[in-house]
C-alpha cells in the first residue's frame, strides 16, 4: 500500500494523550503526517519523517484531526426562516417549532430528504466535519422515524432515535400513549437502525419520568443513551445522563452544582453547542465551569432549521472562546477529541498511529486562527479516512 506524507506543517493538533502533559493538544511543530489506506501511520517532526512515495507540502500551515461533530438533526424538511425572523424581533424560542418541521418532513419524499442531508453533509465536510452523528426526531410515526434512521444510516454509522423529540401531535392529548409507542413499536421499528437513542427532556418536551422510560427501554434494546439536557431550564435532564451512563448530555445550559458535580465525576460528556444559543438569542452555557470541574466537553453545531441552522464547527469555535470562556485550545481539542468521547470513539479526533486519517489544513499558521479569524473560511484541505475531498 502506498504511503502519503504531509510533510511542513507549522503546527500540528494531534490530541495524542502522551504528548498531553503540559499541552492538551498535543502539539507538533515543524511536523509530519504520514498516512497509508485510511489510516494515520506516523506524526512527528518533520525532519524524522520516513521516507514515503507521495509528498503533500502544507506549506507552513496548520494540520488539525477533522471536526467530530456529535450533535445534529439533518433529516428534516423545510425552513423556518419565519420563526428566526420573529426570534430576533423579540419572541422566545420554544419546542413547539419542531412541530413546523415535523409536518414538512413528513410530507417530503425521500428523495427530498436525501437531498438536504447531502447538501448539508457537503457543506459541513467543506468546513472540516470528518464524522457526524445525526437523528431522527421530525418523523414521530413509526415509518417516519425509521424512514429517517435509514436515510441517515447510508451517511454516517452514528445514528440517533429521537422518537421523544415532542409529543406526536396526534398525541396531544395523550402523551403517556405517545411514549408508550416511542418505548414500544416505534423502538421496534427503529433500534436496526441505530446506535444510540435519545430524548428531549425539557418543559414542553419530556419529563424525567418519561425521559427514563424512553433511555431505558433504549438501552434494553441495545441502544446507547444520549440526552437533550438542561437546555431552556434546570431539570433533571443531567443527572438522569450520569446515572444511566449516558455518552453525553447535550446542551447543558441551565446547570446546579450538583449537575456540573455529576458530569466531572463521570463518563458522561457535557456536549456544549453554542450555535442554540447563538439562533435562540439564549444565556451561554459555562464551559469554563465545567471545564474547571474537571468535566470532559465537547462542542458540536446541533445543526437543524430551528435552533441552530449552522453546519460550521469553526463558528461553534469561536462562539466557545468569545461567549464561554474557552481558550482556543480548549474549544479546538473540544471540537475533535471531545466529539470523538461523546460518541465513545479514540479512533477519530486525534492524529495517531492507528487512528483514521481524517485531517483538516488550514490556510493559516495555527489552530488558534479558527477563534481569532471568526467567519473566514480558513479550512483549505480535508482528508476523511485518508483521501483528499477538499
Ligand atoms: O437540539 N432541543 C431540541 N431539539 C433541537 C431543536 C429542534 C428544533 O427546534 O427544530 C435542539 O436544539
Ligand atoms: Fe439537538
Amino acid at each position: 500500500m502506498s504511503a502519503t506524507v504531509i510533510t511542513n506543517i507549522a503546527t500540528l493538533v494531534t490530541n495524542d494523550p502522551s504528548l498531553r502533559d503540559p499541552d492538551p493538544l498535543g502539539l507538533v511543530r515543524d511536523a509530519a503526517v504520514v498516512i497509508e489506506g485510511d489510516r494515520v501511520v506516523w506524526t512527528g517532526e518533520s525532519s524524522k519523517a520516513p521516507a514515503t512515495d507521495n509528498r503533500v507540502d502544507a506549506g507552513g500551515r496548520a494540520v488539525l484531526p477533522g471536526f467530530v461533530d456529535s450533535h445534529s438533526h439533518l433529516v428534516f424538511a423545510g425552513d423556518r426562516t419565519e420563526e428566526f425572523n420573529a426570534r430576533m424581533s423579540g419572541r422566545p424560542y420554544s419546542a413547539g417549532g419542531i412541530r413546523t418541521t415535523v409536518a414538512a418532513t413528513r410530507a417530503a419524499s425521500d428523495a427530498e430528504l436525501e437531498a438536504t442531508l447531502t447538501r448539508y453533509l457537503a457543506e459541513a465536510l467543506r468546513q472540516g466535519t470528518t464524522t457526524f452523528e445525526t437523528k431522527s426526531g421530525y418523523g414521530l410515526t413509526v415509518e417516519d422515524e425509521a424512514r429517517a434512521l435509514r436515510l441517515a444510516a447510508r451517511h454516517t454509522d452514528e445514528v440517533t432515535y429521537l422518537g421523544a423529540h415532542v409529543v406526536a401531535p396526534e398525541y396531544a392529548d395523550d402523551p403517556a400513549g405517545y411514549v408508550a409507542l416511542v418505548t414500544g413499536e416505534m423502538l421496534n421499528a427503529c433500534a436496526p437502525h441505530a446506535r444510540w437513542i435519545d430524548v428531549f427532556c425539557e418543559q414542553g418536551a419530556f419529563d424525567g419520568d418519561q425521559a427514563r422510560a424512553v433511555l431505558t427501554a433504549g438501552k434494553a434494546k441495545g441502544l446507547h443513551p444520549r440526552i437533550h439536557a438542561n437546555q431552556l431550564s434546570y431539570g433533571p435532564g443531567v443527572q438522569l445522563a450520569v446515572e444511566l451512563d449516558a455518552a453525553s448530555a447535550d446542551h447543558c445550559t441551565h446547570l446546579t452544582d450538583a449537575d456540573v458535580d455529576a458530569l466531572a465525576n463521570s463518563a458522561t460528556v457535557a456536549t456544549l453547542l453554542p450555535g442554540a444559543e447563538f439562533s435562540t438569542r439564549a444565556v451561554w452555557p459555562d464551559a469554563r465551569r465545567l471545564l474547571d470541574a474537571g468535566a470532559t466537553v465537547a462542542l458540536s453545531t446541533d445543526c437543524n432549521p430551528g435552533s441552530s441552522f449552522t453546519s460550521s464547527m469553526p463558528f461553534c469555535i469561536a462562539l466557545a472562546v468569545r461567549d464561554m470562556g474557552m481558550t482556543p485550545d480548549e474549544a479546538v481539542r473540544a471540537a475533535t477529541a471531545g466529539g470523538a468521547a461523546a460518541l465513545r470513539r479514540t479512533d477519530v479526533g486525534r492524529l495517531v498511529p492507528g487512528a483514521y486519517a481524517d485531517l483538516v489544513l488550514l490556510d493559516a499558521p495555527s489552530h488558534v486562527h479558527l477563534a481569532y479569524r471568526p467567519g473566514v473560511p480558513l479550512v483549505t484541505g480535508v482528508w476523511r479516512r485518508g483521501v483528499r475531498e477538499v
